[in-house]
């Protein structure tokens, strides 16, 4: 049988190999609401401007109504026959209404519909994802209001670098979501432009209004370009992009959670919502969710650089190449979008043992920027030399085998005859992280306040 849409010059049908390769309707039948949605704009415009009869138009409306909530009540037959959702969507809306139905596609093409509805996909996943990183925002910032003061190891190079707090390390990713946040929502200013009413590539000779359309569809204007408008995929790759550096914020978690609920460190308990034990070993605990978020970017980047490959190279204006645009986006946004709703779990069940990491905290000499700053601020000795003299009481601390407060003065005025007793008030962990007063520093009245502002905010 030769193809409905377009059988006019064509005697046979395709090679079933042909179909496979080329049918879309496998994956873009998610697009059924957007390709509703923009066909019924159009068939609206399309009258207003006399293209089309305002009886012609009511008809394809309902006709619309009926062929989603087929597709919604789990009544609709998708065929392979049809390749994909414009054609599946508008046979069956001509199996209801009759001859009315091959009017919708006047003055349009599939190149501007799947254009459309994509934008139109994108942008609700856009929305969506913001509101679950918002989410997982506030449950951190929860947290770290509850854990302004609980102090844990800073690290660098994952070794125990100065005393932090376990409200400050949350915040930290309070503020890459809200990039993250902001990276989304500027691809959303740049992609909420209207390819509809390109038509194929050139525009049409109809009277269409494509601000109408624009408006009805909820984008700011039409896109300039007929050109453009049917061969960009940049707010794919927008998306794409703010998802794999999001995905890869949140795979640092993840890999702190992994470390922190060994045996080892025992920072954090984790529920056992977010956790599985092992078939063979009674004692296990894993952090399977966090491990599963900790490898999510994989895809998600592959999606990224598997849709620039596609794009790379290809002449204007549509070619199919782009149909291979769908599968890697959807899979990376379904993806994302399950990764932050288990990290948002995760972080929500998640109780820090304050004890172990005050103990880690007040070891590996943490506290030796510290004392190296009493000699500058007392003492009145340059950095450079107190690093020094700091670095050489560090060294006595591990010839005893002792931490740093342990140390006797008679022991470290050997060193620095000019230290007295007031250098212990500065080498214990508390005293460490509340002279961190500087903006943005880890002292807990900082935390607290940061913490507050970001409820403020995120409430
Ligand atoms: N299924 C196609 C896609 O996803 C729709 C556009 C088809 N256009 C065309 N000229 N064959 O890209």
């Amino acid at each position: 049988m030769t193809n409905k849409m377009w059988g006019g010059r064509f005697k046979s049908g395709p090679d079933a190999i042909m179909q496979e390769i080329n049918a879309s309707i496998g994956f873009d039948k998610r697009l059924y609401a957007q390709d509703i949605a923009g066909s019924k704009a159009h068939a609206a415009m399309l009258a207003q401007q006399g293209i089309i009869s305002k009886s012609d138009a009511k008809e394809i409306t309902r006709g619309l109504d009926q062929v989603q909530a087929e597709i919604e009540g789990g009544q609709f037959t998708f065929s392979t026959a049809l390749e994909d959702i414009h054609m599946n969507v508008e046979q069956r809306l001509k199996d209801i209404i009759g001859e009315p139905a091959g009017r919708l596609h006047t003055a349009r093409s599939r190149n501007d519909q799947i254009a459309t509805d994509f934008r139109l996909y994108i942008r609700d996943a856009v929305e969506h994802l913001d509101g679950q990183l918002k989410g997982l925002q506030l449950a951190l910032a929860e947290k770290a209001e509850s854990h302004a003061k609980t102090i844990m190891p800073g690290f660098t190079h994952l070794q125990v670098a100065q005393p932090i707090t376990f409200g400050h390390h949350c915040l930290a990713y309070v503020e890459m979501l809200a990039r993250d946040r902001s990276r989304l929502a500027d691809a959303r200013v740049r992609m909420n432009e209207s390819p509809l009413g390109a038509a194929a590539l050139a525009g049409t000779s109809f009277p269409i209004d494509r601000t109408m359309t624009a408006r009805a569809l909820g984008f700011d204007r039409p896109m300039r370009n007929s050109l453009d408008a049917v061969a960009d995929r940049d707010f794919v790759l927008e998306l794409l992009s703010a998802a794999a550096i999001c995905a890869t914020h949140l795979s640092r978690l993840a890999e702190e959670i992994v470390i922190w609920s060994t045996t080892q460190f025992r920072f954090v308990k984790l529920s056992d919502k977010f956790t599985t034990g092992s078939s063979i070993m009674p004692q296990k605990r894993n952090a399977d969710a966090a491990e599963l978020v900790r490898a999510k970017p994989g895809r998600i980047l592959g999606a990224l650089t598997s849709l620039l490959v596609v794009m790379k190279g290809l002449p204007l204006t549509y070619s199919k190449d782009m149909q291979e645009d769908k599968e890697p986006a959807f899979d990376a946004i379904d993806n994302l979008s399950l990764a932050i709703a288990a990290m948002a779990g995760m972080v929500r069940d998640l109780v820090p043992n304050a004890e172990v990491m005050r103990l880690a905290a007040a070891s590996g000499f943490s506290t030796a920027t510290d004392l190296a700053d009493w000699l500058v601020r007392t003492l009145k000795m340059p950095f450079r030399e107190a690093h020094h003299v700091a670095g050489a009481l560090v060294a006595l601390a591990e010839k005893q085998g002792c931490d740093l407060p342990e140390l006797k003065l008679e022991d470290m005025q050997k060193i620095e005859k000019r230290i007295t007793r007031d250098v212990y008030k500065v080498l214990t962990v508390e005293a460490s992280v509340a002279s961190r007063t500087s903006f943005g520093g880890t002292a807990p009245a900082n935390v607290a306040r940061q913490a507050r502002r970001w409820l403020k905010l995120l409430k």
